[in-house]
């Protein structure tokens, strides 16, 4: 089992389209039952609040649903409780290390595993919600071709 957590700054826009779209590509490999799947933000400042409706509607547009999903805050323990701990931005990645007091190896950007230095902008600023889902559907192909690589998976 893969313990995989996506984390942004609201947990509404960005790491939910994350979590929903690696779901459902695992599910469609037939590997769904190989993985657990989460996400969280560094703010506690949505907490409880469902994905921000544009989001919702990206994945709608592509057939994904993320129905049930609140807004839940990052904690220390997450970081004892996944195997990897996937920041959309740098922002995200230094409130994670502050967060879980850790650095490195599990704690990574997403867009590294697709040979990228750059962010997943965020489109609750920026907009542009589709370009937010292909970003991120970038990063997570890449993200499960390294898992399997790797024989994880
Ligand atoms: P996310 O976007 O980090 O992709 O969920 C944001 C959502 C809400 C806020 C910031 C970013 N906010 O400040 O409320």
């Amino acid at each position: 089992m893969v313990k995989v957590l996506f984390v942004c700054l609201g947990n509404i826009c960005r790491s939910p389209m994350a979590e929903f779209i690696f779901k459902d590509m695992v599910e469609k490999e037939g590997l769904d039952d190989k993985f657990l799947i989460e996400s969280r933000g560094t703010s506690n400042e949505e907490e409880g609040n469902p994905v921000y409706p544009p989001a919702r509607e990206e994945l709608k547009k592509h057939g994904i649903h993320c129905d049930g999903k609140l807004s839940r805050p990052l904690k220390k323990a997450d970081y004892d409780d996944f195997d990897y701990l996937l920041a959309m931005d740098n922002m995200n990645l230094k409130n994670i290390e502050r967060i879980t007091g850790k650095k490195g190896g599990k704690i990574q950007k997403l867009l590294v595993y697709a040979g990228e230095k750059g962010e997943i902008a965020d489109p609750w600023y920026y907009g542009g919600f589709d370009r937010t889902f292909e970003e991120i559907k970038r990063g997570l192909s890449a993200f499960l071709s390294y898992l399997k690589e790797r024989g994880e998976v």
